[in-house]
């Protein structure tokens, strides 16, 4: 799938613009503050029907006006057109639109362009709580399986109704009743998390030592209580405790992803290049499932590309991601004649967009 033309008003500092990007490897490059990682998100808006970043809708329309719009034309595997418009006014519902159409349910739209976004805010994933990789693997299945989306969405609301419940009283037959539910849903996610963690740990060894020359060894797991003990058993065990706590302890909004590096947590003992590597090794791994999976390349986006990386290993990622495997991608960058040296020295065909102040020329 890839970005044929991309317009965009009043969304966040760009006033009105539109471009036509490559099929191939497009580079925006400008100084600090201007508006690269804001075109980025504006791709990711539209196949993710939010911003990348955590920011409001209304946020995202550009000061001092009431609304912005965003249109993309995008061309399939089968050379099929797509196009898929976002409008927001401030005080009212976004809507998408597919072909002119209009969705009822946003969700009806996310996995239909797929997009992979490797940023400089990744690094939450690594530094933060459990919760924010939760929020990314939640993001990136969701994306693939709509059965997913919905068995999360109904876990949550029955995780706080229990939570409710148990805030007020200890009644053992609700409690029951909301059990099976979590056990129900919860079951749901737990099976699809481990699925997709399974076909992501190999990739993400792998991507990771051509990235580092194979100069050290990184590994991916999925920690969950109920790895071990049926989510039942669980419950059952932990319910006194629960009713004492007034929420519920075990289950799968506990659960966690593994970030290792030579057998250590990657936390700790990963220089900031070693993280970032990983998280690009991740996130190769993630356009791999996905394309395996929807016979459909995702659009890549890069943003802020040498981040934290010295400029062999952006060399290397330039040369992996300029293989045939890969399809469109957009990479920013503050540096002109790097950006171009580096793309010259992996020898493929490229466009470079020069970027001002809300203003992208090429
Ligand atoms: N809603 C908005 N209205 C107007 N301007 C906005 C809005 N949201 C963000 N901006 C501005 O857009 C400008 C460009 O932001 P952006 O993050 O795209 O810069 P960048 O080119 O990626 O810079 P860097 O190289 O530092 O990452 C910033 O000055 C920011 O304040
Ligand atoms: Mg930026």
């Amino acid at each position: 799938m890839y970005l044929k033309k991309l317009s965009l008003i009043n969304f966040k500092n760009l006033a009105q613009e539109t471009i036509a990007p490559d099929e191939g490897i497009n580079c925006f490059v400008g100084d600090n503050g201007t508006c690269k990682t804001n075109i980025i998100d504006a791709v990711y808006y539209l196949s993710m029907c939010k911003s990348s970043l955590p920011m409001s809708d209304g946020q995202c329309v550009r000061h001092g006006e009431q609304f912005f719009v965003l249109d993309g034309e995008y061309v399939n595997r089968d050379g099929r057109h797509e196009q898929v418009s976002c409008s927001f006014t401030r005080g009212e519902k976004k809507v998408f639109k597919r072909n002119g159409k209009a969705y009822e349910r946003l969700s009806d739209h996310v996995g239909l362009i797929p997009a992979v976004i490797v940023s400089p805010s990744d690094s939450m994933l690594i530094s933060d709580a459990a919760e924010e990789r939760r929020r990314y693997l939640n993001g990136f299945i969701s994306q693939l399986d709509k059965e997913y989306l919905l068995a999360m969405m109904h876990y949550n609301a029955a995780l706080a109704e229990r939570n409710k419940l148990l805030k007020i009283s200890s009644d053992e037959q609700m409690l029951s009743i909301y059990d099976r539910q979590l056990v129900s849903y919860g079951s749901k996610v737990h099976e699809a998390r481990g699925r997709y963690v399974e076909r992501l740990a190999p990739a993400v060894a792998e991507y990771y030592g051509l990235l580092s020359g194979d100069r050290e060894k990184v590994e991916l797991r999925y920690r969950s209580e109920l790895n071990e003990t049926p989510f039942a058993d669980l419950l059952a065990a932990s319910r006194g405790r629960d009713i004492a706590n007034g929420f519920t302890t075990s289950g799968i909004h506990r659960d966690d992803l593994v970030f290792g590096i030579g057998g250590m947590p990657l936390r700790k003992y990963g220089s900031q290049g070693q993280q970032k590597s990983f998280i690009i090794a991740l996130k190769l791994a993630q356009y791999r499932v996905i394309l395996e999976q929807s016979g459909e390349k995702p659009i890549l986006l890069l943003d802020d590309l040498f981040d934290k990386l010295d400029e062999g290993r952006v060399r290397e990622l330039i040369r992996l991601v300029a293989s045939d495997g890969f399809g469109q991608i957009f990479i920013t960058d503050c540096n002109r004649e790097r950006m171009q040296r580096i793309l010259e020295s992996a020898g493929c065909p490229h466009r470079i967009f020069n970027v001002t102040y809300g203003r992208i020329t090429e």
